[in-house]
């Protein structure tokens, strides 16, 4: 239960960059992506996300995770929060929340909101050796919370001041709605910030609180390439060393690149240079070795992938992949399959013990169980315009550099033999052979060869 409002209708200039800041990538997902995944996990339930740069590639990227308001022209972080009205009758907390903070946890989140209890707003904090030019956290001589000054409006002594703010507020959210139109926009940038909500609640006798986080770096919030590459590094260590906790071998985790949620089961062992997006699940005693790369795809136990690609696919367990395979657009692969060197499968399924190990394509095709290709295979599955089905049932052995024109069915222990290009279907235990008849002469070879 528990609303929140995200902010990224900022262009991000210092990104240097024609998308929406909030879209830059930490470990293959967009920033907001995180920030979404987080909040759910922390158990909001309505949120409304401020868009305005580039606001189309955030909503087709969200979807309907989100409720969306849109803030033109944008003129300041709290003229943002003002664009999201469609709360304004919803009771009880708003968390208020900076796009470019990705790296929050959900346990941070519920943290935070418990530690928000008896207060009408609460920022979030962090003390930082280095605090560069985020908003400083201006407390009097008994450590009461004043202000929030940006590090724009900051004099000599409080741009020294280590306490600054991470972009993350709690509010009562009746109350934010009464004091945001008292938001004034004189300051160094001539901008509405959110941050002077700090003095407004305080002027009107509401009760205000800091929360230090534990971890300054968890805060961290993105402007810029170089804070991009640190926050990829920081969530990268944190995940490997997740994984390795769980009994996987990474080689080396200075060099390996794994998605926040992958699931990878004990025992499994994974070389330096494998990159993994999305929603990866891996079973136990699996080999995923260098270069591979993984999207949105499903490993069975004691499976191999050597070098190759799998995006949106599965394969069952004691399945081995590659070198140098592809398999992409909802494949789903049977176990104890062999998918050998350079084969490319798209939207296609194998039975249990299936093999093709060399040189091959099997796009939209059903393939049954112990079917073997041979070497150079491909299905003609495209003719330009449409796109058709290639079947090949159980036990069926398709010999090598065989064409089959989709839409073409093959039987149950049916051979076509090699070189065929295969245009009408074959019965069960039938062979197909469609090829021109050879004819030798004699003598010929030599004559040639000794001209
Ligand atoms: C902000 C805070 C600063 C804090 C820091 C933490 C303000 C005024 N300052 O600074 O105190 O230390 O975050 O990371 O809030 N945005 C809009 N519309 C706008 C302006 C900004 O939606 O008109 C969004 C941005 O897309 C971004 C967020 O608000 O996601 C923060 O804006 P940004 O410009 O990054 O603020 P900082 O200068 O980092
Ligand atoms: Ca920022």
């Amino acid at each position: 239960m528990g609303n929140a409002v995200i902010l990224a209708a900022g262009k991000g200039t210092r990104m240097i960059s024609k998308h929406a800041k909030v879209m830059q990538k930490v470990l293959g997902e967009p920033m907001i992506g995180h920030i979404a995944d987080h909040l759910e996990n922390a158990g909001i339930d309505r949120i409304v996300t401020v868009v305005g740069y580039k606001g189309e590639e955030i909503r087709e990227y969200l979807g309907t995770r989100s409720e969306y308001a849109v803030q033109e022209p944008q003129l300041g972080s709290g003229h943002a929060v003002m664009m999201a009205d469609a709360l304004k009758n919803e009771e009880g907390k708003t968390l208020i929340v900076n796009g470019d903070c990705p790296l929050i946890s959900a346990e941070t989140y519920k943290e935070f909101l418990n530690e928000s209890e008896g207060y009408d707003l609460t920022v979030l904090t962090m003390v930082c050796e280095d605090p560069g030019s985020y908003g400083r956290i201006i407390r009097d001589k008994n450590g009461d919370f004043l202000r929030i000054t940006e590090f724009k409006d900051c004099n000599e002594e409080e741009k020294k001041i280590t306490e600054v703010n991470a972009g993350i507020y709690c509010a009562d959210n009746q109350l934010l709605w009464k004091y945001l139109p008292e938001i004034r926009n004189e300051n160094a940038q001539k901008e509405y910030y959110v941050t002077d909500l700090v003095q407004i609640f305080l002027s009107h006798g509401k009760k205000i609180g800091a929360v230090i986080a534990k971890d300054p770096d968890e805060m961290m919030g993105i402007n810029d390439r170089k804070m991009l590459a640190d926050a990829n590094t920081w969530l990268k260590h944190k995940v490997n060393e997740r994984l390795m906790k769980e009994g996987v071998t990474l080689i080396d985790p200075e060099h390996t690149y794994i998605s926040k949620d992958a699931k990878i089961g004990k025992d499994t062992v994974i070389y330096p240079n494998v990159v993994m997006e999305g929603h990866v699940t891996i079973g136990e005693d699996c080999v995923i070795t260098s270069g591979s790369y993984l999207r949105d795809a499903k490993i069975g136990d004691s499976c191999t992938v050597d070098a190759s690609e799998i995006t949106d696919s599965e394969i069952a367990e004691e399945t081995t992949v590659g070198p140098d395979s592809h398999l992409r657009n909802g494949c789903k692969i049977g176990a104890k399959c062999r998918i050998g060197n350079f084969v490319e499968l798209k939207n296609t399924t194998f039975g249990y013990n299936t093999k093709c190990a060399h040189l091959t394509y099997v796009g939209d095709a059903e393939v049954g169980s112990k079917v073997n290709f041979g070497c150079g295979v491909v299905t003609v599955n495209y003719d330009g315009k449409h796109k058709f089905r290639t079947v090949i049932d159980d036990g069926a052995f398709i010999g090598s550099n065989v064409n089959l024109v989709a839409p073409v069915h093959i039987g149950k222990k049916a051979l076509l033999a090699a070189g065929s290009t295969i245009t009408e279907d074959v019965p069960d235990g039938g062979m197909g052979i469609g090829r021109v008849r050879q004819s030798n002469k004699e003598g010929f070879g030599e004559k040639y060869l000794n001209k």
